[in-house]
């Protein structure tokens, strides 16, 4: 069985597309796992049978189109891998990760595909070379992905990203004091990465800015300065509305979390739906968030 994470975005998206920092933590309370079983013999599957049922899919994998990103990445697995033959097996792909929300979930797949094929095989694969696979992967998910989602979850640890630059860990003292809640709006970030890229003119100085907090953002998570982290959450979602990235929905959402109390609150992933990030600073604070937000019909996660 191999598995992976979800992740969020505490600063930075869509500006790490452009080449500015961003800043990403894994999620661990939901996950996507990929297991292995032998086929039932009564039924006759041809090859390796994939049954996934968060995403309906319950098929031979050479009925799925060869575009098709869990195809496409079996079929690169089966040459890093050097399996000529691919096993009459069912893999079984279970996710507790929302599709389209900004959590990850198309990357925790992939990366939960080849954990599970790396061990089916004993054929072990650096955490680099996980995360190498999982961005080809990506690129079909989302076009033009800056790598950090594969990056974050294949690490599997809080990290400070540039694309094109080695990957920092971040070493926080604590576990970050966020609730996460689902607008109920589905956003495919391709569409969303697609139509800021189209206006990118405009928004240069912008997605130069949302660099900077992250810049300040890094240096304030290390020294645990949480009043000055909500300062620059609060100001990174200014920038993203200014960018479009938000919507209506998840600006009414931040603004009844902030009114319940939340030091900060933005948007993380693509936006225009999807999910966004509460800080709380005690208990009580989490728990009248959590409730407003719920109350307000959005899911909460944690
Ligand atoms: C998606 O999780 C984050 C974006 O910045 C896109 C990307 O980095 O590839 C919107």
């Amino acid at each position: 069985m191999g598995s992976a994470c979800a992740k969020a975005i505490l600063f930075g998206e869509h500006a790490v597309v452009y080449g500015e920092p961003g800043i990403a933590i894994p999620v661990p309370q939901l996950t996507v796992t990929a297991t292995f079983s032998e086929q039932d013999y009564m039924k006759s599957f041809r090859s390796l049978h994939i049954n996934s049922p968060e995403v309906g899919l319950d098929t031979d994998i050479y009925d799925l189109k060869s575009t098709h990103p869990i195809r496409h990445l079996i079929e690169l697995l089966q040459i890093e891998l050097g399996i000529s033959e691919l096993p009459h097996k069912t893999l079984t792909i279970r996710s507790s990760i929302p599709l389209e929300s900004g959590l990850g979930s198309g990357a925790a797949t992939s990366i939960a595909i080849i954990r599970a094929f790396s061990g089916e095989y004993d054929h072990p694969l650096s955490v680099d070379r996980v995360s190498a696979l999982a961005y080809e992967i990506e690129k079909i998910y989302h076009g033009t992905p800056s790598g950090i989602d594969n990056q974050v979850i294949a690490h599997g640890i809080p990290i400070f990203f540039r694309k094109g630059s080695p990957v920092e860990p971040l070493n926080l003292t604590q576990s970050l004091p966020l609730i996460i809640a689902n607008s109920g709006i589905k956003s495919p970030t391709r569409e969303v990465v697609g139509d800021i890229r189209d206006h990118f003119d405009q928004h240069e100085q912008v997605i130069h800015e949302i660099g900077s907090l992250s810049l300040a953002a890094r240096d304030a998570l290390l020294r645990w300065d949480m009043e000055q982290v909500a300062t620059l959450m609060n100001e990174n979602q200014r920038l993203l509305r200014l960018l479009t990235a938000s919507n209506e929905r998840l600006n009414d959402l931040i603004d009844i979390a902030l009114k319940a109390g939340a030091p900060a609150a933005k948007l993380t992933g693509a936006g225009r739906g999807g999910n966004l990030i509460a800080l709380y600073r005690n208990e009580l604070e989490r728990m009248h968030i959590q409730k407003a937000l719920s109350e307000a019909g959005a899911q909460v996660y944690l």
